[in-house]
């Protein structure tokens, strides 16, 4: 049987560190570069992508993706990516977890990784710019009002099996 999207996240993660180290501290983004290509022409069966926002870098696989903050030294602090299992908790005891990409927090040789079922992006263009316009307002209400995200712009969230799903949940202004 096919293991599940964490399992296998793991066991890729500990792979590229064995092989490659912990992308952490890679402030500059042309180390994990260096170092996606690496592993992609050393693998020719896997192919991992990568992506970038202000404050934390992706590997993109097939169906998931496995986050970092950029900031090696908070890494086990309280930080963008942990800040994202607390409001994903939240969201679950509020009713709103349906709309966000569950986070699973997983330990590779000693360093704390994110991982996140992959998301497909968002169609840009008129409406479809706009969260509002799939989730309805009651969740947006609630991604605003209950759980005070901040940052929902088109950029982060996408769609996942067929769902309006937001992907990038750590900025709230609490
Ligand atoms: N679950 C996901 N599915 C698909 N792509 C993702 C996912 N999570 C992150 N990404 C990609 O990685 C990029 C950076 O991730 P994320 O938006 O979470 O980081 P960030 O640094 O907090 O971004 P921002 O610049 O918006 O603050 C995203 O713009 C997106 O391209
Ligand atoms: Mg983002």
């Amino acid at each position: 049987m096919r293991s599940n999207y964490v399992e296998r996240a793991e066991k890729f993660m500990k792979s590229f560190v064995r092989n490659y180290g912990h992308p952490f501290g890679c402030k500059n983004i042309a180390e994990v570069r260096d170092m996606v290509e690496r592993y992609n022409a050393a693998h020719k069966r896997i192919h991992v992508s990568y992506s970038y926002g202000v404050s934390r870098c992706t590997l993109i696989l097939s169906d998931y993706v496995i986050k970092w903050d950029y900031d090696a030294e908070n890494v086990m602090e309280w930080g963008g990516c942990k800040n994202e299992m607390k409001i994903y908790a939240k969201a679950c005891k509020m009713g709103l977890h349906n709309v966000l990409a569950p986070i699973t927090r997983i330990k590779v040789y000693g360093r704390f990784y994110y991982v996140m079922p992959r998301c497909t992006r968002t169609a840009f263009g008129d409406k479809h710019h706009d969260l509002t316009y799939y989730i309805g307002e009651a969740q947006m209400w609630g991604l605003h009002n209950r759980l005070h995200l901040i940052d929902l712009h088109c950029e982060n969230w996408g769609f996942l099996h067929g769902q309006a799903t937001v992907f990038d949940y750590a900025a709230c202004c609490e």
